[in-house]
């Protein structure tokens, strides 16, 4: 079999410790199993200018990974991939900070990138690139000469034309996807939204319902919800349950109920509006007082951008004044913890919750979602309030989906959640369950490379049948 190469810009190098992001989780479980190369940034950034690829290897994953330089870093990811493409693609214009400065150093990354990859490539190598840093990748790599199997899976949301045309040089910009041969997205709404740019904007002519001609190739289009290794979660959130930290989490407690929610410090991810939908719940139902407690874990992100760290200012100040107004000196109403937790320690804390709050603005996916699902007790298990604006809703929809601008509805679910009977949430828990098994990490992965380059004895079979039916 062919060797898989992913690249991202995102690589999880062994031993960094916790670092939250869905790409990472899902590609590293998906690579192990296959064995590869994964190429990408290093997370460094270099004070002069960066020459060298460095390789680690591990199992049966070799990483290579380059530096950035200042300027890359700044324009690449803190300006275009982060201030423009990041907003952009979650439907916020309003956030968008378009130079054609920052456009310059994505431009000039994706090519430094191709350079340092086309050293390591083979001709047989099967590419699989990731998400909204590096769109043009594929082409950086054809202009190069390579004609590689190269497939490109976005892991973030993929809005209409008409929120995507406001992005300046979109036309040379998403045009440029055509140059993979399989175009992937998380739900058939992103993939219909691309489907409509191509044949709004660029006028290519359909081969079948899902591909188009590009020169003369066939750009393919296709939806892979990324899924959690649905049953290995369950399993380590049962052992996790039991470690001493969440006995003492839950020890604190004091026996008041928890809800949960896991979050990168995002403003995608309806922080503050989750804050404001908990408010409303504990004035439109007192009873509740004094006997849950709501637990933020919000790992800091993208730092250097102003956005983010405004973000921090509000979702602080709402914490505090949620706190002063309601809390007691026996009872803090919402714990807010800006560090980065173990998938272990998660796993066992989603499981001793009573419900997950998810309630993103905007999401791709939500692997939290997810995850929150697989950790909990069939027998007694949580329940899942979630937005109708994540990608995980298509699957999870026997969740309570709630509208994430809307608090007093957030607030009416977190009172619904906590008073739901028993039969109730064990039939909505094994529903989304039984989804996330059937489509889980492996699936993702598997159809996604069948898709991208498909088994020989598929290829043989479909050209056998083609073969009889032009007969
Ligand atoms: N995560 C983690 N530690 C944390 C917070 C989050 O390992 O402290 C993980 C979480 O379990 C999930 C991922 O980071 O697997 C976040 O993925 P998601 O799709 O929910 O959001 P993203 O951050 O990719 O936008
Ligand atoms: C999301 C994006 C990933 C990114 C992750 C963490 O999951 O889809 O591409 O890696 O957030 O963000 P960071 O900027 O730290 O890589």
């Amino acid at each position: 079999m062919a060797r898989l190469v992913i690249v991202s810009n995102r690589v999880g190098i062994p031993d960094r410790g916790a670092r939250p992001g869905g790409l990472e989780v899902a590609i590293r479980p998906a690579l192990k199993r296959h064995g590869g190369l994964w190429f990408g940034w290093s997370g460094r950034v270099a004070e002069d200018v960066p020459q060298s690829v460095k390789i680690a290897a591990q199992d049966n994953i070799t990483y290579a990974t380059v530096d950035l330089a200042k300027d890359d870093y700044q324009e690449f990811y803190n300006g275009f991939a982060n201030r423009v493409l990041w907003p952009i693609l979650h439907y916020r214009l309003d956030l968008a900070e378009f130079t054609r400065r920052d456009l310059g150093g994505y431009v000039r990354v994706n090519q430094y990138f191709a350079g340092h990859l086309e050293k390591l490539l083979r001709p047989d190598d099967v590419i699989w690139v990731h998400d909204y840093h590096l769109m043009p990748l594929a082409k950086a790599l054809r202009d190069r000469g390579h004609h590689n199997k190269i497939g490109f899976f976005i892991h973030i949301p993929f809005p209409p034309p008409e929120i995507l045309t406001a992005l300046p040089n979109h036309d040379q910009l998403i045009p440029a996807l055509c140059h993979y041969d399989l175009v992937g997205f998380q739900t058939e709404v992103d993939a219909a939204n691309f489907a409509r740019y191509i044949a709004n904007e660029c006028g290519l002519p359909w081969a079948s319902g899902n591909s188009f001609h590009f020169g003369n190739r066939i750009v393919r289009i296709g939806t892979f919800p990324v899924g959690v290794e649905t049953e290995a979660f369950a399993r380590l959130a049962r052992r996790a349950v039991e470690t001493h930290f969440v006995r003492e989490v839950l020890g604190s407690l004091s026996g008041r109920s928890m809800i949960i929610g896991v979050d990168r410090l995002d403003y995608s991810k309806g922080i503050p509006e989750r804050m404001s939908a908990f408010e409303r719940f504990l004035a439109n139902f007192p009873d509740w007082r004094g006997k849950v407690t709501y637990l933020q874990i919000t790992p800091r992100s993208r730092t250097g951008i102003p956005e983010y760290a405004d973000m921090g200012r509000e979702v602080g100040e709402a914490v505090g004044r949620i706190n002063g107004a309601y809390g007691e000196a026996s009872w803090t109403p919402v714990r807010y913890i800006n560090k980065a937790h173990s998938r272990t320690a998660l796993a066992g804390l989603y499981r001793a919750a009573r419900a997950g709050l998810v309630t993103p603005l905007r999401d791709g996916m939500n692997l939290v979602a997810k995850e929150f699902v697989a950790a909990q007790n069939a027998e007694d298990p949580g329940v899942l309030i979630l937005s109708r604006f994540a990608g995980a809703a298509h699957e999870c929809a026997a969740a309570l989906l709630v509208n994430p601008y809307d608090p007093e509805g957030v607030g009416n679910a977190i009172n619904r959640a906590l008073s739901m009977p028993l039969e109730e949430r064990r039939q909505r828990h094994s529903a989304n369950f039984k989804v996330l098994v059937r489509n889980d990490l492996s699936h993702w992965a598997g159809r996604f490379l069948r898709m991208l380059e498909p088994p020989e004895d598929e290829i043989d079979s479909r050209t056998l049948v083609r073969a009889a039916g032009a007969r």
